[in-house]
């Protein structure tokens, strides 16, 4: 199993926070974001991580995080010149990803559960992971059948069809790499995640699970300041790096 952490992006969100800096590289308790996405990883038992990082920022990244010797794993480095879709983070891992099977991270989900089983499992397809919230209609949203086997799927959708998010942590095999290849970009000028979902859903390939814990895209202020409480109370312990 491969490892990748996306984490370009320009951030507008949290101007002017993220005006000379990432903001992945923000400051979460007392530790840069990226630490948080970058743990989750580790502690599932994965050594090979590849970090996706936008060209103004790659500097940064590799004064901090360095070769990734210090915590026992490989780290290596791709930039995307521009944010044309999570789903590019697949053609730009092409090499990287190979033949294996990868687990990809946005670089700005906080994360309590720990992965190491599903990852373990992990047979083929893809499996994604879904939590409850208030506010759907800001995420990739998943409507399941009793036997959480998913029924449909869609961005952000104006009518939700249920409450769970699909958070940004997500397991496919090395198929991912040809099928992104073959997306177009949607109207927002991306190459959309939710359609390598609808690809393996398609032909009913596609795992849901709830992700327990807490969980956080620290995308926004309010959310932000969530994660630093939720850093600071409940994740220190768990913390590996
Ligand atoms: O956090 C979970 C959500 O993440 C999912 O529910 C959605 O299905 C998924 O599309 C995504 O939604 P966001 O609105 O959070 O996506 P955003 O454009 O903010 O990008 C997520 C992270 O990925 C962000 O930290 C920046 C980085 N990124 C984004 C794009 C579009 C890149 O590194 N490159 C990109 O091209």
């Amino acid at each position: 199993m491969r490892g990748i952490i996306l984490s370009g992006g320009s951030a507008t969100r949290l101007r002017p926070c993220t005006k000379v800096t990432s903001k992945q590289l923000l400051p979460i308790y007392n530790r840069p974001m990226i630490y948080y996405p970058l743990n989750t990883l580790i502690k599932a038992g994965i050594k090979e991580i590849l970090i996706i990082v936008s060209p103004e920022r790659a500097g940064d990244y590799l004064n901090l995080l360095g070769s990734g010797r210090q915590f026992g794993v490989k780290l290596t480095y791709e930039i995307q010149d521009k944010p044309r879709g999570l789903a590019e983070a697949f053609i730009i891992g092409e090499n990287f990803i190979d033949e294996d099977s990868v687990t990809m991270i946005l670089g700005d989900n906080i994360f309590e559960d720990d992965f190491t089983d599903d990852i373990n499992n992990f047979k083929g397809g893809a499996k994604i992971f879904a939590k409850k919230v208030k506010d759907p209609e800001r995420f990739g949203v998943v409507e399941v059948n009793n036997k959480m086997e998913a029924l449909s799927i869609e961005e952000k959708p104006l009518q939700p069809k249920s409450n769970l998010a699909i958070t940004g942590l997500y397991i496919y095999d090395h198929r991912v790499i040809n099928v992104a290849k073959k997306l177009k970009p949607s109207v927002r000028g991306e190459l959309e995640i939710v359609d390598l979902h609808n690809w393996y859903l398609a032909r009913h390939e596609l795992e849901v699970s709830l992700v327990r814990g807490a969980w956080i895209d620290a995308g926004t202020f309010d959310s932000l300041l969530d994660a630093q409480i939720l850093a600071r109370d409940r994740l220190q312990n768990k913390l590996i790096i």
